[in-house]
This record gives structure tokens, C-alpha cells and sequence, in this order.
């Protein structure tokens, strides 16, 4: 068994069942969802809402320590502006909303991805959201908003490469450990499990680096129909898993 993970017996919960720390969750298929049910795209994403909420209460309840989730990525601006509007207003509306119940429930919460195209709004709110929650001790809620694996791992080189220009770094003391504090979630340990709905099999630009030994879990349903069985079945797949991390084995077959 992993350091990271606990037998969730003691939990209450179901015997046998490894309990990562750190669980990160691309949130997919908001749009089959609505389309398979004749509806507008945005409604799957308010639905996706409700399904968050429920992962959120999931994470507490199960005793997961960190939980990230992928709610927008540097790649979405793809999509027709109108449907990139609606989702920066549903992240606003949700962080607002929510706020008071997160700080009920002692969730520490932390926005990651690059802050350059959000609005000053958006920008006051996410700082007192994590000003607001930073001394909470429960769940640690990393939500992945404008995020790109790539343009963090770009923003991290740019941030090394001007401490060597300044002459504070030196390039042969550049280890993995100066890469991590570059990056969005320096402190925050790597994911144990990713959990991708809706069936696609790819990590779609998701924490490259961080996810270097995650577990990967491919589910079938889109992200609005996520349950408790759901996350159960992930965990359980989970807990079948035999990490290695390169290693072999040691405890027999
Ligand atoms: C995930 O659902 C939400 C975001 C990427 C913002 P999608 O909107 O990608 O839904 P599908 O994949 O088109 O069904
Ligand atoms: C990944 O889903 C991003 C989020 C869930 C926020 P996408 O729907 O953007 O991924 P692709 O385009 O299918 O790879
Ligand atoms: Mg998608």
C-alpha cells in the first residue's frame, strides 16, 4: 500500500477500500449530457455544478486530504464565446455561492491556473476565497480554472530561467524539487488517482508533470450523472492497483 493512501475501514466505510490522498477529477461529458437529453450545452454545465457539489461532499465524507478537479482549461477558449461566458459566470456564481457552506464544512480552497485573461472580479474573488479559507484544515479544494499543464510547466522555466539570468540559480543546482515550487501547486502532493469521465482515455493537457505516477481511472458517465457508486467504483479500481513507481514488487505475486 502506498504512504499516501489508508484502509478506509476505520472509516466506516467499505473494508479494504484505499482511500488516496490526493484524488483529481476531470469533470467531462457535460456537453453529451445535455445533448443526449435534447437540452442546451450550458445546462449540462449547470447540472456539472450540482455534480461537484456532490464530489465535494464525497471527498469529506470518504476522507480524501486533497481533491483537484479540472474545470476549465487554456485550451477551452476554443469554444464559442458564449459558452466560454457562461462558464467563467457559472465558476463565479459557484465560488460566491458556496463560499460560506466550504467554510462551514473547513475546506481550504486554492485556484489554480494562469490568472493573465481573468477579469478583476473574477481575480478579487478567487484571492479572498483563498484568503478567506486558508486557515481551514479539512479538504484541500484545488479547483483547475484556465489551466494547461504545458503553459504552467512554460510559466515555471520562465520563473527559473530569470533567477539564473539574475544570478541567484545556478543551472546544475536546477532539481525537481525547484521545478515543483515553480509550479501552480507547489506543497501539494501529487495526485494518487485521475479519475476521467465520459469514456475519452487522455489527460487533455491535466497536471503532466504532477500526474507523472497518478493512477489513471476511465469512467463511462458523463460528469453531470456522477454518483457515490461512481466514485466507489473508481476507488475501488484504485485499490486494486499495484504501484510501483518503479520499482518492483516485494510482496509476492
Ligand atoms: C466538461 O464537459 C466541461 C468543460 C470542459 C468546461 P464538456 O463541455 O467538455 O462536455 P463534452 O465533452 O463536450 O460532452
Ligand atoms: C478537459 O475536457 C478539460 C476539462 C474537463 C475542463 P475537454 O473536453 O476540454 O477535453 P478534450 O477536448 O476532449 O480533449
Ligand atoms: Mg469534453
Amino acid at each position: 500500500m502506498s504512504l499516501d493512501t489508508v484502509i478506509a475501514a476505520q472509516a466506516g466505510e467499505k473494508p479494504g477500500l484505499k482511500i488516496p490522498a490526493h484524488v483529481a477529477v476531470i469533470m467531462d461529458g457535460n456537453g453529451r449530457w445535455a445533448t443526449a437529453r435534447g437540452k442546451l450545452r450550458t445546462e449540462g454545465h449547470v447540472e456539472g455544478v450540482k455534480a461537484l457539489r456532490r464530489l465535494v461532499d464525497l471527498a469529506i465524507r470518504y476522507g480524501v486530504k486533497h481533491l483537484t478537479v479540472f474545470s476549465f482549461s487554456s485550451e477551452n477558449w476554443r469554444r464559442p464565446p458564449d459558452e466560454v461566458k457562461f462558464i467563467f459566470a457559472l465558476l463565479h456564481r459557484f465560488v460566491a455561492s458556496d463560499l460560506a457552506t466550504l467554510i462551514q464544512n473547513n475546506v481550504r480552497v486554492k485556484i489554480i491556473g494562469s490568472r493573465h485573461e481573468l477579469d478583476d472580479g473574477l481575480k478579487r474573488l478567487i484571492d479572498d476565497t483563498q484568503r478567506k479559507t486558508a486557515h481551514n484544515t479539512g479538504l484541500e479544494l484545488i479547483v483547475a480554472f484556465n489551466y494547461g499543464g504545458k503553459s504552467e510547466l512554460l510559466e515555471a522555466t520562465r520563473r527559473i530561467a530569470a533567477d539564473v539570468a539574475a544570478g541567484r540559480l545556478q543551472p546544475e543546482d536546477i532539481t525537481e524539487q525547484t521545478v515543483e515550487r515553480a509550479l501552480y501547486t507547489h506543497g501539494v502532493p501529487d495526485p494518487d488517482l485521475i479519475i476521467r469521465t465520459s469514456g475519452e482515455q487522455r489527460t487533455s493537457n491535466f497536471l503532466i508533470w504532477q500526474g507523472a505516477y497518478s493512477e489513471l481511472v476511465f469512467i463511462e458517465e458523463n460528469w453531470p450523472d456522477f454518483s457515490e457508486e461512481t466514485f466507489v467504483r473508481a476507488l475501488e479500481e484504485y485499490s486494486g492497483r499495484k504501484r510501483r513507481f518503479g520499482g518492483i514488487d516485494t510482496r509476492g505475486p
